[in-house]
């Protein structure tokens, strides 16, 4: 049986714990490339010794070499260092934008067709970088921050109403760092709008525990960041990418207007599909909202002009 191919770019946490993912969801075989030698070949013999157990179909392979991910229908990009305590996700800037240009050249060169979906912090400013570096169309260039964002909004709501999880929507915006916008009046719990059922400091207290949850986690762990949800919001997405369900992600998109927001890679919600982004239906945001996406996207565009990256 043929199954679709993803390359997953970095082996280490977010990569490999994707790479199961996929597995475990019969999504895809899958290409785990890392320039790290012996360690994507290591972490794809053990998911392969996993197959008998968890009777899962897809293949995984770990490589060194590009040759080997040609031809993937998704490429994922992990491929980085990851915060330390005390680390901001800008402060990675240098040293993971000199590894975006390296991995997106060879992995776009590879697998021209490919959706390209990248997880490398700062986030929005890499998915710039890899689409401007890569030459293809944004559309197939796409960054994964706000599906994370919202699921970190949907656990503050759900610890603090004690609601199933299942009966939250939440839905967080912008930049995938301190500059964050989560949406209180788009955030229900069965339906009703948090900002509807609590105080309005209980609102912005939540707000605050979603824009520092990764932070939150990074202190807990002292050594790297968080992955398991990461790679929980990679495969959601490529899922919708793969099987083309036209679904709506918070992604980080190319911005050309909507909004009110030019020439930025922001999270708002997308319809993604086989083509990468097949839609990007515009929210009803009122004014302020309005004022605090374009602040974000304002706090991205800086950082992606100190790249020389933009126009
Ligand atoms: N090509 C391929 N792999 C690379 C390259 C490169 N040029 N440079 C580094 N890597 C690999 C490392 O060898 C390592 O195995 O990327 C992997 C990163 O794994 P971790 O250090 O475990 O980091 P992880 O927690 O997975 O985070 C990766 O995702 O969420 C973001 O901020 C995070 O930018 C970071 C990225």
């Amino acid at each position: 049986m043929g199954y679709p191919k993803v390359t997953v770019v970095g082996a280490g946490q977010v990569g490999a714990t994707a790479a199961q993912l996929l597995l475990l969801h019969d999504v895809a075989d899958v290409v785990m490339i890392d320039v790290a030698e012996g360690l994507p070949q290591g972490k794809a013999l053990d998911l392969m010794h996993l197959r008998s157990i968890e009777r899962f179909e897809p293949t995984i392979v770990g490589t060194n070499d590009y040759a080997d991910t040609a031809g993937s229908d998704v490429v994922v990009i992990t491929a980085g260092l990851p915060r330390k305590p005390g680390m901001t996700r800008d402060d990675l800037l240098a040293a993971n934008s000199a590894i975006m240009r390296s991995v997106i050249a060879q992995a776009s060169q590879a697998s021209p067709d490919a959706v390209f979906v990248c997880v490398t912090n700062p986030l929005d400013i890499m998915t710039y970088l890899a689409w401007k570096e890569s030459g293809l169309p944004s559309q197939r260039v796409i960054g994964m921050g706000g599906v994370l964002d919202s699921a970190r909004f949907a656990y503050a709501i759900a610890s603090k109403t004690g609601a199933p999880i299942s009966e939250i929507e939440a839905l967080a915006m912008g930049a995938h760092g301190d500059a964050m916008v989560p949406m209180p009046r788009f955030s229900t719990v069965n339906g009703v709008p948090i900002t509807q059922l609590l105080d309005q400091s209980d609102v912005e207290a939540l707000v605050e525990r979603t824009i520092f949850g990764g932070a939150e986690v990074v202190a807990l762990l002292k050594t790297g960041s968080a992955f398991y949800a990461p790679a929980g919001s990679i495969v959601a997405m490529v899922r919708s990418i793969i099987g083309d369900t036209g679904d709506t992600h918070p992604s980080c998109v190319y911005l050309d207007g909507q909004y009110g927001i030019e020439d930025v890679y922001l999270s708002v919600p997308a319809r993604l599909g086989r083509g990468g982004v097949e839609d990007i239906p515009v929210m009803p945001l009122d004014d302020d909202e309005l004022d605090a996406l374009q602040a974000s996207a304002q706090t991205v565009a800086q950082a992606v002009d100190s790249l020389g990256l933009r126009g």
